[in-house]
C-alpha cells in the first residue's frame, strides 16, 4: 500500500555527496553514480575551483583512495569517506549500507570485521577489541548475525557452541590472528587460526590452551612461513616501518589491559621503529596508562610528558603520525571513577552514525555513565544530533533530558558535569545534524591538572612532540587552521548519516529477539513496496558487513529494521504507560497518553476538555492536529475531536436527525468525519470485527463507547471521552482479549504490526478479498490475491542460509472445494521459496488485528478450523 503522506523519502534524501576523482574512480563512473544518486534524492556537489572538496557542505565523500589532500581533515570532522561501491551496495539493499566496511583507508584492515569475544581473559579482551577498533573493526558483545569473527581459545563457550549449532557464517579464530594482523598491519588469512583445530597450535600439541602465552605467538611467528603465503619479512607486504617511535622511550603502565603477546608485539613495533620500551617513568618520553591516577601517572604528568591510553598508542601505530593525546577525548586515560554525577546516568544516543556513534558510546562509558542501545523510560538522558527522531519524541514524553553531544564532550573535557541550562547543549539547528561538529572538543588541561595531578611544574608542551607534529599530520594542522573558516558555513550541512542511527540495536535485535509484538519477517521480495521500504530507511538501520551479506539474514534485518522504526521505543513507552497508570485502568500508549495525563493533572476541573488530538502515532495526523480551534461556546473553545462512528444506531434511517445531530456535535467541537479521514476516536457500541473498527483500531484510534456521543447529544455537554472508553466484557471474553490493551498495542505498533508479512488470500474467498486487504494493509502486511492462475511470487532463498528456519507465509482461505484446489500449489510455492506455508481461516487475521499482537495457533489452519467449526 502506498504511503499517504506525500512523497516518500528517497534513499539518499538529505545526503550531499562529493566525489574524489582518481585513478580508481574515473570521471565517467562519477557521472554515472551522480545521476543515480540524484535519482534517489541526493545532492551532488562539485569540488571547489581550487580542486579542494567542499567539506563544509558534504555529508559523504566518495573516494576509492585516501590519497587526497583533505582526507585527514575529513576524518577529523567525522565526515564519512566511502568507496564508490557503498553506493551500489546501498542501492542494492534499498537502504544506506553501513559505512565502516566501505572505508577506502587501507590501514583499516578490520573494517568489515565485527568481533565478538568468547572465552578470552578480560585483559586480552580489552587489548584485542582495542586493536580491532583502531583498525576499523567493530565489536559486538552479544553474538548476533552480523558478527563475522568470534575470538576464542576453544569452542567450549556458549557463543561458539551456538555458532556451530546454528551453522553461522562467522569464523571462530584464536586471538593470535588479531595479534598477527595487528603486528603486520595487514589482514592475513585466518585459516591457520581457525578453531576447533587451529593449525598454528598443532605445532604445539602439548601447549596448554587456556592461558595464551607469548609462546604460542612465538611458535606461530616462527612457523608463519608455513601458513602465510606472503612472508612476513617481505617489506612490501608487511606494515611499513614505523618512524613515529624514533628515539622515543615509551612506558606501558601496569594498569593497562594488555596481554603479554600484544605487549611483545608493541615492543617489537616500537623497537623496529627505532624506539624502546622502558619501565622507568623518569626515562620515558611517552607514558601509556589506562587510568588517570597512580604515582607514575602523576610523575609523568608533572614532568609534562605526553600521556595517552592504548587507543592513543594504537592510533600512533596505525597512522604512524603524531597526535596530541589531549586533543582527542578518547586518547587520554580515563578517570577511574568516571566524572562525578555520571555514575547513575543512563544515556541513549540518537541520530549519530558510524564513527560518531562509536565515539559517543565510548565517551559515555568513560564518563562513568551507562550507555544504552535502546531508550527506555529509565534513561536519564538522550544525546541526539537533531531534535527529531522517534527517540526524541519518546524523550519528550518521558521527561528524559535531551542534549547534543557537546554536553557530554564538554563535561568530559572539563571533568565536571555541565549544566543542561547552558543553551548550546540543547540547541538543535533546524537543518543540521550536529554530527558534523563532533570530536572537536579538546581537554581542558588546567582542569586535568587541578583534579588529577595538582601541583608540579606549569604545563608546557614538550618541544619534541611539537617537532613531530610537522610531517604526516600536516594535513591535520591545515584542518585546524581552516576550521574556523569552515565553521561559519558548516551549519549549512545537512544530515550526516541519520540512517546509521541505532546500528547496534539492529544488530542485537537480530538474534535476540523474543516475545513481544514481532515485526514480520519478509522474504518474498517481489512484494516489496519501495515506498515503504524507503520510508523506514529513514530511521532504520543497517549493520552488516559484506562477508555476512546474504539473503538469509534478510529476515532478521527486516525485523531489526522494523524494530528500529520505532517499535522498541514504542513498546517501552507502552510498558511505561502501563506502569504509570496501573490502577485507573487504561494503559494508553504514546503521546496521547502523556497528553491525557497532563491534561488530567493540569485541568482536572474542566472536565469538558477532551485530549487534544494525538499527532504522533500517525504521521498523517500531524497537520490536522494543528487545526485552529473552532469558535464555539467559550467553555468549549478547546474542544477538538474527530470521531468516526460505527454501528451507531440513533440515526438509522433518519437522515434529518443525523444532519441536525452532526451540527450539534460540531458546535461542541466534535466533528464526525467521513470515511477516509483521520480520526481521534472511534465510536462504537460494542466490540465488532468490522473493517471500520479493525482499520481504525490498527491506526491507534481510541475506542470509545457510543454512549459518549449519546451523552453529548442528550446533555449538550462533552464529558471527557476517556471516561467512556469502550468496555465490552462479554465480547472481550469471547474474543479472548482486552480492548484497551489492543488499543495501547496499536498505538505502539503504529500500523506496522504485520509489516512486510506476506499474506495471500484466495480470490474466491467468501465476502471478497477487499475487506481483508484493507485490514491487512492497515497493519503493514503485503497483501496478495491468489488464484488458479497466479504464478510464483516468492523468491527462493537458500535454506542453509537461514539459521532461524523458514519464515511463515499465510494464505487466507475457506474450505470450499475451489479454494482447496489452490492449497497444494500454494504450499509448494512457499516451500520452494524456503517459507513455511500456513493456510488459515480469515479469522486468524481478524483475531491478530483485533489483539494487535502477531501470534499463531494451529487452530486457525483451515484443516482444523473448518472441521471443528
Ligand atoms: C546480550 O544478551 C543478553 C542475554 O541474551 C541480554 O540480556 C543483554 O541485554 C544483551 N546485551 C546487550 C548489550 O544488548
Ligand atoms: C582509551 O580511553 C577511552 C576513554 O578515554 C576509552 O573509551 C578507550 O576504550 C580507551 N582505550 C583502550 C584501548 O583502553
Ligand atoms: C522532569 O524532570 C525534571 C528533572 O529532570 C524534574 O525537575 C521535573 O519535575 C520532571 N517533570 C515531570 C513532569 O516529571
Ligand atoms: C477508519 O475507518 C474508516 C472506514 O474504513 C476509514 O475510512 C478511515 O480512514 C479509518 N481511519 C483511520 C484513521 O484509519
Ligand atoms: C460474510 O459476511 C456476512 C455478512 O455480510 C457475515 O455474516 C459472515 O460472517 C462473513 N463471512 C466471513 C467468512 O467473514
Amino acid at each position: 500500500m502506498a504511503d499517504q503522506d506525500g512523497e516518500p523519502p528517497k534513499l539518499f534524501d538529505l545526503c550531499v555527496f562529493t566525489f574524489v576523482q582518481s585513478k580508481e574512480l574515473s570521471e565517467t563512473v562519477i557521472q554515472e553514480l551522480s545521476q543515480n544518486l540524484a535519482k534517489y534524492g541526493a545532492e551532488v556537489i562539485q569540488p571547489k575551483r581550487d580542486g579542494s572538496l567542499p567539506l563544509a557542505a558534504a555529508t559523504h565523500i566518495v573516494s576509492n583512495t585516501i590519497d587526497f589532500p583533505q582526507y585527514t581533515e575529513a576524518t577529523s570532522m567525522m565526515i564519512p569517506v566511502v568507496k564508490s561501491n557503498w553506493i551500489q551496495a546501498s542501492l542494492a539493499k534499498n537502504k544506506q549500507a553501513q559505512l565502516r566496511p566501505y572505508s577506502p583507508d587501507p590501514r583499516m584492515i578490520f573494517s568489515d570485521v565485527v568481533l565478538s569475544c568468547a572465552d578470552i581473559p578480560e585483559s586480552d579482551k580489552e587489548s584485542i577489541i582495542g586493536a580491532t577498533m583502531a583498525m576499523g573493526g567493530t565489536e559486538s558483545n552479544n553474538l548476533t548475525k552480523i558478527v563475522t569473527h568470534i575470538c576464542a581459545l576453544s569452542t567450549d563457550h556458549p557463543k561458539c557452541q551456538m555458532a556451530l549449532q546454528k551453522n553461522l557464517k562467522c569464523k571462530i579464530v584464536l586471538p593470535h590472528w588479531f595479534d598477527d594482523c595487528f603486528k603486520l598491519g595487514k589482514r592475513i588469512d585466518p585459516a591457520p587460526y581457525l578453531l576447533p583445530d587451529p593449525e598454528i597450535l598443532r605445532a604445539h600439541p602439548g601447549g596448554n590452551i587456556p592461558i595464551p602465552s607469548s609462546q604460542h605467538l612465538q611458535g606461530a611467528t616462527s612457523a608463519r612461513p608455513d601458513f602465510i603465503p606472503t612472508p612476513v619479512d617481505s617489506e612490501a607486504e608487511s606494515r611499513p616501518k614505523l618512524t613515529i617511535f624514533q628515539e622515543k622511550k615509551v612506558m606501558l603502565s601496569s594498569d593497562l589491559s594488555i596481554s603479554a603477546r600484544l605487549k611483545d608485539i608493541v615492543k617489537e613495533l616500537i623497537s623496529d621503529g627505532g624506539g624502546q620500551l622502558t619501565d622507568y617513568v623518569e626515562d620515558c618520553d611517552w607514558f601509556i596508562c589506562h587510568y588517570r591516577d597512580g604515582d607514575n601517572y602523576v610523575r609523568a604528568a608533572h614532568a609534562s610528558k605526553p600521556i595517552g591510553n592504548l587507543s592513543w598508542l594504537y592510533h600512533l601505530i596505525t597512522h604512524n603520525a603524531w597526535t596530541t593525546p589531549t586533543h582527542r577525548l578518547l586518547h587520554y586515560p580515563i578517570p577511574r571513577h568516571g566524572i562525578p554525577g555520571f555514575q547513575d546516568m543512563r544515556i541513549a544516543v540518537s541520530n549519530y552514525g558510524g564513527e560518531a556513534r562509536i565515539y559517543l558510546e565510548n565517551l559515555i562509558t568513560a564518563s562513568g555513565a551507562t550507555y544504552t542501545k535502546t531508550m527506555k523510560a529509565d534513561n536519564t538522558h538522550l544525546i541526539t544530533a537533531r531534535a527529531n527522531s522517534e527517540k526524541c519524541d519518546a524523550a519528550r514524553d518521558w521527561n528524559i533530558s535531551m542534549a547534543n553531544h557537546l554536553w557530554i564532550e564538554e563535561s568530559y573535557a572539563k571533568c565536571e558535569m555541565q549544566s543542561l541550562t547552558v543553551s548550546k547543549y540543547t540547541h538543535f539547528p533546524q537543518r543540521t545534524n550536529l554530527g558534523e561538529v563532533i570530536g572537536q572538543t579538546m581537554f581542558d588541561v588546567d582542569k586535568l591538572q587541578a583534579l588529577y595531578y595538582p601541583g608540579g611544574r606549569p604545563k608546557k608542551p614538550a618541544s619534541a612532540s611539537k617537532r613531530k607534529r610537522k610531517t604526516l599530520e600536516g594535513a591535520e594542522e591545515d584542518a585546524d587552521a581552516d576550521s574556523s573558516a569552515n565553521a561559519a558555513s558548516r551549519h549549512t550541512r545537512k544530515d550526516f548519516d541519520v540512517m546509521q542511527d541505532d546500528d547496534a540495536e539492529a544488530a542485537d535485535y537480530a538474534v535476540e529477539e523474543s516475545g513481544g509484538p514481532r515485526p514480520a519477517k519478509r522474504r518474498a521480495t517481489s512484494f516489496a513496496t519501495p515506498a515503504r521500504e524507503q520510508r523506514h530507511v529513514r530511521t532504520g538501520k543497517e549493520n552488516e558487513t559484506p562477508s555476512t551479506v546474504s539473503s538469509s539474514s534478510r529476515s532478521a534485518k527486516e525485523k531489526a529494521r522494523s524494530r528500529l522504526s520505532g517499535l522498541v521505543d514504542d513498546i517501552a513507552l507502552y510498558e511505561k504507560e502501563k506502569k504509570r497508570i496501573p490502577k485507573d485502568g487504561q494503559p494508553w500508549g504514546g503521546k496521547r497518553a502523556a497528553d491525557l495525563i497532563e491534561k488530567k493533572h493540569l485541568n482536572r476541573r474542566s472536565v469538558s476538555s477532551p485530549a487534544p488530538p494525538s499527532d504522533d502515532h500517525d504521521d498523517e495526523a500531524a497537520p490536522v492536529a494543528k487545526r485552529p480551534a473552532k469558535k464555539t461556546k467559550p467553555t468549549l473553545k478547546q474542544i477538538e475531536a474527530r470521531v468516526i462512528l460505527t454501528g451507531f444506531k440513533r440515526w438509522v434511517n433518519d437522515k434529518h436527525k443525523e444532519d441536525a445531530d452532526r451540527r450539534k456535535l460540531r458546535e461542541m467541537g466534535i466533528s464526525v468525519v467521513s470515511d477516509g479521514n483521520v480520526c481521534d476516536y472511534l465510536v462504537a457500541p460494542q466490540l465488532v470485527r468490522t473493517v471500520k473498527f479493525l482499520r481504525n483500531l490498527s491506526r491507534g484510534a481510541t475506542v470509545v463507547s457510543s454512549s459518549w456521543i449519546e451523552t453529548c447529544l442528550d446533555t449538550g455537554e462533552v464529558p471527557p471521552p476517556t471516561d467512556y472508553l469502550l468496555k465490552d466484557k462479554e465480547n472481550e471474553q469471547k474474543m479472548g482479549l482486552k480492548l484497551q490493551t489492543s488499543v495501547a498495542r496499536a498505538a505502539a505498533n503504529k500500523g506496522r504490526l504485520l509489516r512486510g508479512l506476506p499474506i495471500y488470500c484466495t480470490a474466491s474467498i467468501k465476502n471478497g478479498t477487499e475487506s481483508y486487504k484493507v485490514i491487512a494493509e492497515a497493519n503493514g502486511a503485503q497483501f496478495l490475491v491468489y488464484g488458479p492462475r497466479s504464478g510464483s511470487t516468492i523468491k527462493p532463498t537458500d535454506p542453509d542460509e537461514d539459521p532461524e528456519g523458514p519464515d511463515p507465509v499465510y494464505l487466507l482461505s475457506t474450505a470450499n472445494p475451489e479454494e482447496k484446489k489452490l492449497w497444494k500449489k500454494f504450499e509448494d510455492m512457499a516451500r520452494q521459496g524456503n517459507m513455511e506455508p500456513r493456510v488459515v481461516a480469515s479469522d486468524w487475521l481478524l483475531d491478530v488485528v483485533m489483539r494487535q499482537e502477531l501470534t499463531f495457533d494451529t487452530k486457525y489452519l483451515v484443516t482444523n478450523f473448518f472441521n471443528s467449526a
